[in-house]
């Protein structure tokens, strides 16, 4: 659905991904693993057009889409959540999902009902507190609320960068199974995670990105047992 060919990015002098190619699956959960500073959320900013390529391609659904402007690849309902959060403190958590909306469907100022009805069933506690400012919300409350607002441009593909940043191990179950049903229900996930353990067991597929390289790749349920990426990253997790 979406694939990434020899794909280099630099920051000035620094290489900070060099020929990294990944195939996202329709239909999964795709992860992409790594330490601090490997080029995770230089990847997710790449496909989402924030970021140039300096070389390679990406396309979606056949089509050829690095390079295009943000509100492109949004419009294709390719949907990214960025690193911490970045909700608006100041705005209602109601405001704050608006504008996840706008992103999508500049033309209209009315509420999509169902979009909204949705979320909200999905995370309740964003009901309740819809007319608070975002900024009041706890931790876990404003990355949920961060994945509503991505979700109320109705992704195909939503893109996740480490929604567990930060949080309690009960929020982050909670946040993980919600991801799940998201995928139960057909959408396709992209997900960068330091987490690896809980992000392996609800993903088809993960890539493992180390200084800008792919290092490795295959099956969650095989790199799940893995004794190099045990050693590495799931040791004592
Ligand atoms: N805007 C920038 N200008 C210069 N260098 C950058 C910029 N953004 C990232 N880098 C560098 O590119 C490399 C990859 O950064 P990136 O943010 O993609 O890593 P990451 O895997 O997401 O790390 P983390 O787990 O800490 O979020 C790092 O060496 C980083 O210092
Ligand atoms: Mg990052």
């Amino acid at each position: 659905m979406l694939k990434t060919t020899s794909l280099s990015v630099s920051y000035g002098v620094i290489e900070a991904l060099k020929e990294v190619s990944i195939d996202v699956k329709d239909g999964s959960i795709t992860a992409i693993l790594g330490a601090n500073g490997a080029g995770k959320s230089t990847l997710l900013k790449t496909i989402s057009g924030l970021i140039k390529p300096k070389s390679g391609s990406i396309t979606y659904k056949e089509e050829a889409i690095h390079g295009k402007a943000p509100e492109k690849i949004t419009q294709k309902r390719i949907i990214h959540v960025p690193e911490g959060r970045k909700i608006f403190s100041d705005l209602t958590v109601y405001e704050n999902l608006m504008i996840g909306q706008f992103s999508v469907k500049r033309e209209s100022t009315q509420a999509s009902t169902s979009a909204l009805n949705y979320v909200y069933e999905l995370f309740p506690i964003l009901k309740e507190r819809s007319s608070q400012p975002g900024g009041l919300l706890s931790g876990g409350e404003q990355q949920m609320l961060a994945i509503a607002r991505g979700l109320m441009a109705e992704p195909e593909m939503l893109i996740l960068d480490e929604p567990s940043l930060g949080l309690a191990p009960l929020i982050i179950k909670d946040i993980f199974t919600t991801l799940k049903t998201l995928n139960d229900q057909g959408m396709t996930i992209l997900i960068v995670e330091q987490n690896a353990l809980q992000t392996l067991k609800i993903s088809d597929y993960a890539y493992v990105l180390q200084v800008g390289h792919i290092i490795k790749e295959g099956e969650a349920s095989a790199l799940i047992k893995d004794p190099e990426l045990i050693e590495a990253y799931l040791g004592k997790s």
